[in-house]
């Protein structure tokens, strides 16, 4: 079954109000989408492995803790999903990046894959899955998926704002993979976008509309 977290520090509420305001222009939209990533990203990596090792201060030699174990890949799912990666980055600076390109049919809301780059040695690696929105599921699902056909065997999903709906489709389709989340929200629309959400999110980070 998975696990669906819901990370509710202060700060990380304070900036997804902020992030919802639809007079948030662009610059600030992006980097607030990033220092929430970034603060998410200590909760995501909180049960990572680590290692004794003995590290000599200016004083004497102590035993310290170093990560260990899987390395972490991130993946987002474009384009929106982008927007997460240079805050998760701070943090996990060894970290590789691979993308998955996959856009929502605006008839359909069926998700449309069109790039797929991924580190090759993701099979070892603990990925990390990032999008602002979990909206009917279907992009995250479908992303996770091709994660697993690519080798992936240890995943987790990292997202802003989720709808009831896409929490069930993804847990449902994936429940070997864990959720972590900053909001959950009250529904999606007749158009498929989450209520009350924050709108078109690589619109708002990139400026398209
Ligand atoms: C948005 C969002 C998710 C998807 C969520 O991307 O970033 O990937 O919709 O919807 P779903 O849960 O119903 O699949 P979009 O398709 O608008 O592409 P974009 O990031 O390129 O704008
Ligand atoms: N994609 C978005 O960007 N926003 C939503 O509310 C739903 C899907």
């Amino acid at each position: 079954m998975s696990k669906v977290t819901q990370i509710k520090h202060p700060l990380i509420l304070h900036k997804l109000s902020l992030i919802r305001d639809k007079n948030t222009g662009s610059k600030d939209f992006r980097e607030l989408v990033e220092e929430v990533a970034m603060l998410m990203a200590y909760e995501v990596t909180r049960d990572l492995e680590t290692e004794e090792v003995e590290v000599e201060t200016p004083i004497c030699k102590t035993i310290c803790q170093m990560l260990s174990g899987k390395k972490v890949a991130i993946v987002p799912i474009l384009r929106a999903g982008l927007g997460m990666v240079g805050g998760m980055l701070k943090l996990i600076p060894a970290a590789k990046v691979g993308h998955i390109g996959l856009y929502r049919d605006e008839k359909t809301l069926k998700p449309v894959e069109y790039f797929c780059k991924l580190p090759q040695d993701i099979g070892e690696r603990e990925v990390i899955v990032t999008d602002p929105m979990l909206a009917t599921g279907g992009s995250a699902g479908d992303a996770i998926e091709l994660l697993k056909k690519k080798g992936a065997k240890s995943i987790r999903l990292m997202c802003l704002i989720a709808a009831p709906e896409g929490i069930k489709k993804v847990t449902e389709r994936h429940p070997d993979v864990d959720v972590y989340i900053g909001s959950l929200d009250e529904k999606l629309n007749e158009n498929g976008y989450i209520v009350p959400g924050l709108g078109d999110a690589g619109d708002r980070l990139y400026g398209t509309k």
